[in-house]
């Protein structure tokens, strides 16, 4: 049997096609546009990404037996707002999980309602990104949109929606919208209430492994297909990802280094950081994960590449960086592009480049921001490591992680080994291992990743460049506290 993943990203939709052994037998990808409407903004249009899937799967499939086709399953974008009306039509673009507008709204739900109490009611607080504040937001500034709203859903289960014609999520993905009491699996009725929302207007809860339907008939005329073929409720992008490269049960770890940057460190049991500074979250297994996630990690890289340095060839620049000015570079980078997330929570955070001199070259540049981005995941790390939590290793995946400088720098500024695993193919890998667990050719997620992935390499820290990197970091965590209070000051300029 054949299954399809499908990744719901940022820049582009990316479809594999599996076999049952896990043999990835083609991909493609969509482009979509990303819009930047304010500073700090960040939205997209739901219909580019259902026209990008309609348009993708039947090239994706060409060639192929499509009868052959079982199952469908996605990992997407996560906390997105995506509003419905009562014809299914959409209201307003979708505001995306790197946007930095509802500063206001998380105040006041982190400082009115309070911390304590979203915690207790979601295992999480507010981070600007969050769907529950964007709800706020809208109903604030937009009040006869919000008025019309008859579903809300995330990006991935929006074209679940266009597969089905079911309003769906999952467990993993509907923890990031602040609207999920994630420790019993179910809505929090008090946060739909302080988001003006009744349980009628959210979509079925069901685990990532589940089916939650089969094709439209119409949906499978259209690709050729078997109206047979069952759609998996698939799972947020991190969770995917983390399948596809095993993180599933106790004690895993994955660092994804794509348009964000995460460390999810997955658990069979549900807890929850006492600071907030990680998101607990359920996985995409059925068990729970912590999470630490940085709006801009490969992101940075790619305005450095693209934006200022205006070169394709990312690796050509990289090359021209000297194995012995790691851990020596005297450039360090805050890679705060559109604000940040963990473990800071600060939409006024922005980028920066420090300690600059006259013999500053490119590729210093170039480093800082490699390093800059590592540093920051350090952050996360390090919060993990004060609740107890040990990272001897971890799986590494994303557009990142397909260089072999920045792995290095990774493994030794975290000192912890990194895996890289076979056929890498982040969320839709994972969304495919979980439609194979929807068809039933898997018992389990785990048994699914037992048997489809294996570890290719592994890049170890060394000892003397670990320990330049340890006094690197320790001056880089210092800059931000320096920096904040300006950053509050330029607010909006
Ligand atoms: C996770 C997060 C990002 C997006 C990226 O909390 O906001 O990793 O899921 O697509």
């Amino acid at each position: 049997m054949l299954y399809i993943g499908i990744d719901l990203g940022t820049s582009a939709v990316k479809l594999l096609l599996m076999d049952e052994q896990g043999k990835i037998l083609n991909i493609i990808s969509r482009a979509y546009p990303l819009e930047f409407p304010n500073p700090g903004w960040s939205q997209q249009n739901p219909a580019d990404w259902r026209k990008a899937v309609l348009e993708g799967i039947p090239a994706l499939l060409e060639g192929f037996d499509k009868e052959q086709v079982a199952g469908i399953g996605a990992g997407g974008q996560m906390h997105g707002l995506v509003v419905l009306d009562e014809n299914d039509c959409i209201i307003r673009p979708a505001i995306l999980w790197n946007d930095g507008r509802t500063a206001k709204q998380v105040d006041y739900l982190n400082e009115v309602v309070g911390k304590k109490r979203l915690s207790e009611l979601t295992a999480n607080i507010a981070f600007a990104g969050f769907t529950a504040p964007k709800l706020l937001w809208m109903k604030e500034n937009e009040p006869e949109l919000f008025a019309r709203i008859k579903k809300v859903m995330l990006p991935k289960d929006y074209i679940n929606y266009i597969l089905t014609g079911v309003h769906c999520t999952d467990y993993s993905d509907a923890s990031g919208m602040l609207l999920l009491d994630v420790a019993n699996k179910c809505w929090s009725q008090e946060m739909l209430e302080l988001c003006g929302l009744t349980e009628a207007q959210m979509p079925r809860l069901f685990e990532s492994y589940e089916a939650v339907g089969t094709l439209l008939p119409e949906i499978a005329a259209q690709f050729g297909l078997p109206e047979s073929v069952k759609v998996a409720a698939g799972a947020g992008d991190n969770a995917a990802a983390a399948v596809g490269t095993g993180t599933v049960g106790e004690g895993g770890c994955n660092i994804s280094l794509g348009t964000s940057g995460t460390v999810f460190i997955s658990a069979k049991n549900f807890r929850v950081d006492e600071n907030n500074a990680l998101h607990a979250f359920a996985h995409a297994d059925g068990g729970y994960h912590l999470m630490g996630c940085m709006l801009s990690a490969a992101s940075c890289n790619k305005w450095l590449m693209d934006d200022i340095f205006q070169t394709e060839d990312y690796a050509a620049e990289q090359a021209k960086i000297q194995e012995e000015k790691l851990g020596e570079n005297h450039v360090y980078f805050l890679p705060y592009l559109m604000g940040e997330r963990s473990p800071i929570n600060d939409t006024n955070a922005r980028g920066v480049f420090f300690g600059m001199t006259m013999d500053t070259s490119r590729e210093d540049l170039t480093q800082a921001v490699l390093e800059g981005v590592a540093f920051a995941i350090r952050d996360s790390v390090e919060v993990a490591k004060k609740l107890g939590i040990s990272i001897p290793q971890s799986k590494i995946c994303g557009g990142g992680a397909k260089s072999p400088l920045w792995k290095k720098i990774m493994a030794n500024v975290l000192n912890v080994s990194l895996q890289c695993v076979a056929s890498e193919q982040g969320p839709g890998l994972g969304g495919a291992m979980l439609a194979m667990v929807a068809c039933g050719a898997f018992a389990s997620v785990e048994a699914a990743c037992d048997k489809l992935v294996t570890v290719s390499e592994t890049i170890f820290p060394e000892p003397a460049l670990a320990a330049r990197y340890e006094a690197r970091y320790q001056q880089f965590r210092k800059i931000y506290p320096a920096c904040k209070p300006l950053f509050v000051q330029t607010q909006g300029e």
